[in-house]
């Protein structure tokens, strides 16, 4: 399962891609919002740290203008993934853009029918919102497998994005299902190397190297 980084902190994609954790990154407007930074540079910035996808956010409803944003977007590097809403116009610019030769993220997924028809609109990306779906006591898991199972029926290329990852089981039931990426916090990918026996086992390792009064270096 690829990583990409749910983020516009370029601090936080620099540190994760330096350790290969950072296959590509996600944005949205409210992710824009809290990097306090205007759209169009972080996401160039973002571009030249990461060589895999980056998803940019279109914020119009029409599909015309979701369109023309999506094409401004697409300039800004190779790597630009154009991310649409998953309405009805926004798949109808998500088969413009992707017919042009553009990556494009369908986002906000809630349901199975809904992955189908952006497989079917030649989406790169569908983004099922997992964590959004278990607020409302739902099962957002349930959802990916279900997405699963149908994208392997009938050989759909789309890749299952598992978005809106909020916990370390998120990412290990997402990789058991076989998304094809999990886009998380980085608070998130960093805490999947948190283990407290980890923790315990250093500890006791430590103390009995103190006492052997050796030294490595
Ligand atoms: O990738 C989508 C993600 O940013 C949404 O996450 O936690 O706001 O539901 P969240």
């Amino acid at each position: 399962m690829r990583f990409f980084v749910d983020t516009a902190d370029v601090d936080a994609i620099r540190e994760l891609n330096a350790l290969g954790m950072a296959d590509g990154v996600t944005t949205n407007p409210s992710l824009i919002l809290k990097s306090g930074r205007d759209i169009l540079e972080v996401t160039r910035e973002i571009c030249s740290i990461v060589s895999g996808p980056v998803s940019a956010e279109v914020v119009a409803l029409q599909a015309d203008e979701m369109i023309a944003e999506g094409r401004k977007l697409a300039k800004i590097a190779d790597n630009i993934a154009v991310k649409v809403p998953l309405t009805w116009d926004g798949l109808k610019a998500c088969k413009v853009l992707s017919d042009e030769g553009h990556m494009v993220n369908v986002t906000l997924c809630f349901s199975a029918n809904q992955a189908l028809l952006a497989a079917k609109a030649g989406a790169t990306f569908i983004s099922p919102f997992i964590g959004r779906l278990d607020d409302i006591n739902l099962d957002g898991m349930e959802l990916i497998a279900d997405i699963r199972t149908i994208y392997d029926n009938y050989g759909f290329d789309t890749q299952i994005l598992a978005a809106s990852i909020r916990s370390v089981n998120h990412m290990s039931q997402a990789a058991l299902i076989g998304a094809d990426v999990a886009t998380a916090p980085p608070g998130v990918i960093k805490a999947m190397a948190n283990h407290p026996l980890t923790d315990k086992g250093l500890d006791g390792f430590l103390k009995d190297w103190a006492k052997t009064g050796q030294k490595i270096l």
